[in-house]
């Protein structure tokens, strides 16, 4: 159905929105330089169209191998196995360089905003929030390490045995976030590993670079030389001889578990590497025969179809009742009618353009593989596509076979697909190669706690009445086989980018003497009563 396009104008975008010029981000920090690139670069297109052309909004370095292993030097450097400046300072004074960066960082909130509009072409509204949820989380991190400080000054004593036991960070760490959260999941590894002590190097996602020129200066202000260092370019060419080295400590990544795979094979040591992963999902809903529909209908659209269904978390899979699958569909195919399909800084938009190459194309494929095969597009005009737009496709009713069943979409295709006994639903997530979340929607306690007892035992959160989603920030943000590796939130990210490491003496009069001596003094960093506050 031909539908009138949604891009605009130059002249219709408001002045504040309006992308004029190129940023040509050509600086990368290495040891505490930012360094100006003169080599290959790489175009970065919005998946916006403007006066019905792409609109070039910038260029990045292409880095080489040799230039990415020099980022991995100055890591080394900055580390030192151990004795760098940075690894070594108190908690206190890491607290105060990070606490320097977030100021620093908000100054730059607005121009970053319309940056991650731009690029990966998220609502103003997603786009504040992910900068404000940024910033939430550095300041829950410090509170969290605080906390964890506080309760590491305190000696233990045991079989005559004195201890301090603290948190040591692990090295080298190298974090590469992902293109749908670019500044969020970035940041959300990279700021606990800098705040434990480690060195990092990142390499912004491919889509969602430019977004983090901004901030290069801020990095270099607040942080010693090498501790934080910049690479962008191709991942086989500069991230390939990084793990290759082996002398990366810990990867954060958040991405396909292909490429995890490939990553952690790479390194020569993999044991000596410590792997933080957030993968694929394709989490499930199950709506129960007396689920409150308009309650379930209202999470399930925002669950699947929140920043265009382009989120790990997003509901990729609704199953629902037999006998109220029709009306459930019904009532969702209303709502998805009146979601307001636009540009980024429009009031109320919901649905925008895809930044990924040929997206729309393969979320076509989707669906005429699901036509194929019994499965319609229900309501008016879903999957329509205009260039990097794609009009969400609520495809009913799915079966087992079709590729949408199984595949995980990460875009606008809602599948939904009707059940009559509930193990249909139960062990769809069992046979599933991911294991993140679900979503359960009814109001009988019984039924729903029959579902909980083997769900938590495949997935890593079952959300009852309501959409999955990583937030709050201080919930454990995990998943079982290819959908995690590690666990993440404020307080777990801290410990999964350290080590416990420990100061122990019998507990002899001379001991004693050199531990009081040592802590009267605040000779050591580690072993030390200091109380934060
Ligand atoms: O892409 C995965 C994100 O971690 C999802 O976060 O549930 O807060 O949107 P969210």
């Amino acid at each position: 159905m031909a539908k009138k396009s949604v891009f605009p104008k130059s002249a219709d975008i408001p002045e504040r929105f309006r992308w004029s010029g190129t940023l040509d981000q050509d600086r990368y920090l290495i040891g505490g330089e930012l360094r100006q690139w003169k080599g290959e670069t790489e175009e970065v297109y919005s998946p916006i169209y403007v006066d019905s052309r792409p609109v070039l909004l910038g260029h990045y370095p292409l880095l080489t191998e040799r230039k990415s292993l020099e980022a991995l030097d100055a890591a080394c450097a900055a580390y030192d196995r151990g004795r760098g400046a940075w690894p070594t300072m108190s908690v206190e004074a890491r607290i105060r360089h990070v606490e320097a960066f977030v100021g620093r960082m908000q100054a730059a909130r607005e121009e970053v905003v319309k940056i991650l509009m731009w690029e990966i072409g998220k609502t103003l509204k997603d786009s504040e929030k992910e900068f404000d949820r940024t910033v939430e989380y550095i300041r829950d991190t410090v509170t969290a390490l605080k906390d964890l400080d506080r309760t590491s000054s305190k000696f233990v004593i045991e079989q005559g045995v004195l201890g301090q036991i603290r948190r040591s960070p692990l090295g080298v760490v190298l974090c590469m976030g992902p293109y749908n959260y670019p500044l969020n999941e970035t940041f959300t590894t990279l700021i606990p590993a800098l705040i434990m002590g480690n060195a990092v190097i990142f390499k912004p996602p491919k889509l969602g670079v430019l977004l983090h020129a901004p901030l290069l200066e801020a990095f270099k202000e607040s942080f010693p030389p090498g501790v934080v260092n910049t690479v962008y370019g191709e991942g086989q060419k500069i991230i390939g001889p990084l793990m290759q080295s082996g002398r990366i400590d810990a990867l954060a990544f958040i991405g396909s578990s292909h490429v995890a795979n490939i990553l952690q094979k790479q390194h020569p040591k993999p044991h000596r590497c410590r792997f933080v992963l957030g993968l694929e999902a394709k989490n499930a809903a199950i709506i129960l025969e007396d689920a409150d529909l308009d309650e379930a209908v209202k999470e399930c659209v925002l669950g699947s179809l929140s920043y265009n269904g382009q989120r790990c978390t997003a509901l990729k899979m609704i199953f629902v009742h037999a006998t109220i699958a029709d009306a459930f569909v019904e009532k969702f195919i209303s709502a998805v009618e009146k979601l307001k399909c636009g540009m980024p800084w429009e009031d109320g938009v919901f649905i925008t353009p895809l930044p990924e190459p040929d997206k729309t194309s393969y979320l076509d494929e989707l669906v005429k593989d699901a036509q194929k095969t019994g499965a319609l597009v229900m309501g008016h005009g879903g999957g329509v596509m205009d260039r990097t737009l794609f009009y969400p496709a609520v495809l009913y009713p799915v079966l087992p076979g079709m590729r949408i069943y199984s595949e995980e979409q990460f875009g606008p295709v809602v599948p939904i697909a009707r059940f009559v006994r509930i193990e249909e639903a139960v062990e769809y997530i069992m046979d599933s190669n991911y294991g993140q979340q679900a979503s359960v929607f009814g109001k009988d306690p019984d039924k729903i706690a029959k579902l909980i007892d083997p769900l938590v035992n495949q997935v890593c959160r079952v959300n009852i009445n309501s959409q999955c989603q990583r937030g709050p920030d201080l919930f454990p943000f995990t998943g079982r086989k290819d959908s995690a590796e590690g666990t993440l939130s404020v307080t777990d990210a801290l410990k999964v980018f350290s080590i416990r490491s420990l100061v122990a003496a019998k507990e002899t009069p001379a001991n004693k003497s050199i531990i009081t001596g040592i802590i009267r003094e605040r000779k050591s960093n580690f072993l030390s009563t200091d109380y934060l506050l």
